[in-house]
């Protein structure tokens, strides 16, 4: 088979972004976009070469190893970008041409492209779209008979041509040996004193080759971004995609406006998710789940049937029946197993919750392996910072803690035992044994009177 190679531009500073960040790792629904891109076209080409430049180091950095690279010293233009690629491509076979900028292109987009070139037997095809409003595109010109002659810059191109609303997606394919030949022609003598990939196509059409073009029907999956305005309609536009096909798998979505969700994410059948919902990163949510209103899971796995609601959970585990919420905070290496209760105002860190446990108001939780039925009252803190170092807490199956207790770490609770309202424990507790430590109460009878009385003396 030909051989196919992917050469992704991703080397300009993205000026417009006014931003000190190059603008291909801006991200929309929770990748970068020039990883998007990449993934777009990994269905095409195993083989992608990503040009770097500003901020090379960075992009290398989000991409790793998946790629190959090549670097442009200076941003000279798309057509010089390109240039730099070339020493890694094949002798022959064809190149599949992205811009790191245009995050919604779909891999069915680049596979109809790449049928489109092969069945017409081009030197290069374009994919264009025609768009309402074309401003800041390269247009595509065509002569009498349609077809195509060159593409012209925005800043370049005369009032007449401004009016062309099909455009430039800078998605394209060439030929190999067709595209070393075209660059080699290029020059610099235009608005922007750039070397434009662009003007390829002049080039080889004045030579007698066959350019094409495959046309986008729907234009907005060929979006390119360029400045901040442009990223959250992208974002807009992934977002509602990414939302579509949840509801079509048997998500329901409460309100779709407010329901943020990444391109990661997975979600089970017949789990509701409510208004203003973040899920992020790699989080799995299982089936049958109620997630939300006002939540954000962040790299969580979820399993079924569990409900969270008014919560931000980060890196965590929740097995099957869990609950969580109101107003719960979850943060890295928490462990919920099946049929957890977490109630409101819960900080829990680094531990694990046994199954069936309960830990309903107002606690702090941290590096603590907490068993299967136990009962943690309210406003329990675990003491688990002594100012130098972090320490373990373990708390064995059935036992009970009272409300308002301290647990100072390290410490052991043992199994079945019972610690009283308000402690401040600092040693271990054996099994079974219920451990008071505060100090005790004193009654002293018929005192009240006197003392109020002598109150209203003074
Ligand atoms: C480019 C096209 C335009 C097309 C549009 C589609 C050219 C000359 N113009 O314009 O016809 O309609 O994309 O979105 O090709 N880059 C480099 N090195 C450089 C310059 C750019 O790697 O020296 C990279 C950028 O990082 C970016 C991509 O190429 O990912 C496109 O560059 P950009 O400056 O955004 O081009 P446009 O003006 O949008
Ligand atoms: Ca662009």
């Amino acid at each position: 088979m030909e051989e196919r190679v992917a050469i992704i531009l991703a080397a300009g500073a993205g000026k417009r972004m006014k931003s000190d960040r190059p603008k291909v790792l801006h991200s929309i629904c929770g990748l970068p976009m020039v990883k998007h891109v990449a993934n777009a076209v990994s269905s095409v080409c195993a083989k992608k070469i990503v040009v770097i430049g500003y901020h090379g180091e960075q992009v290398k950095a989000a991409l790793g190893d998946t790629v190959q690279y090549a670097e442009q010293m200076h941003q000279l233009g798309t057509g010089h970008a390109v240039m730099q690629a070339v020493p890694l491509l094949p002798e022959k076979g064809l190149v599949v041409i992205v811009c790191g900028d245009t995050p919604l292109l779909e891999a069915a987009t680049i596979e109809k492209l790449l049928a489109d070139f092969q069945q017409s037997q081009a030197a290069a095809t374009i994919l264009t779209a025609n768009v309402p409003d074309p401003f800041g595109y390269g247009r595509i010109v065509r002569d009498e008979r349609g077809q195509v002659c060159k593409i012209v810059e925005e800043k370049d191109a005369a009032d007449k041509e401004r009016l062309i609303q099909e455009i430039n997606t800078g998605t394209y394919i060439f030929d190999i040996n067709a595209l070393r030949e075209s660059l080699a022609n290029l020059d610099n003598k235009n608005a922007q004193g750039e070397y434009y990939l662009t003007d390829c196509i002049a080039y080889l059409i004045a030579q007698k080759q066959l350019v094409t073009t495959s046309i986008l029907a729907d234009y907005r999956l060929a979006m390119g971004v360029n400045d901040r305005r442009q990223l959250a309609e992208a974002q807009a536009l992934m977002q509602n995609r990414i939302n579509n096909k949840l509801m079509a798998n048997g998500v329901t979505l409460v309100d779709p406006q407010t329901t943020y969700v990444d391109v990661n994410v997975v979600v089970g059948r017949d789990t509701v998710i409510m208004p203003n919902t973040m899920l992020r990163g790699t989080t799995i949510i299982g089936e049958g789940c109620e997630i939300g209103p006002n939540t954000e899971l962040t790299d969580c796995q979820v399993g079924n049937e569990v409900s969270i609601r008014h919560s931000v959970a980060t890196g965590s585990i929740l097995e099957d029946g869990v609950t969580v919420g109101p107003f719960a905070h979850l943060r890295p290496e928490t462990v919920l197993h099946r049929g957890a209760k977490i109630g409101d105002f819960v900080e829990i860190k680094k531990s694990q919750i046994g199954e069936n446990s309960k830990v309903a108001h107002l606690t702090y939780i941290g590096d603590a392996q907490i068993g299967s039925g136990v009962n943690m009252g309210g406003g329990i803190i675990v003491v688990n910072y002594d100012g130098r170092k972090k320490h373990q807490t373990i708390i064995k199956d059935g036992a009970f803690v009272g409300c308002n207790s301290n647990l100072v770490a390290p410490v052991t609770i043992g199994e079945g035992a019972f610690v009283a309202a308000g402690s401040t424990i600092t040693k271990d507790v054996p099994a079974g044994s219920l451990s008071l430590a505060r100090a005790l109460q004193v009654n002293k009878e018929g005192l009240a009177k006197r003392y109020l009385a002598q109150k209203e003396e003074e």
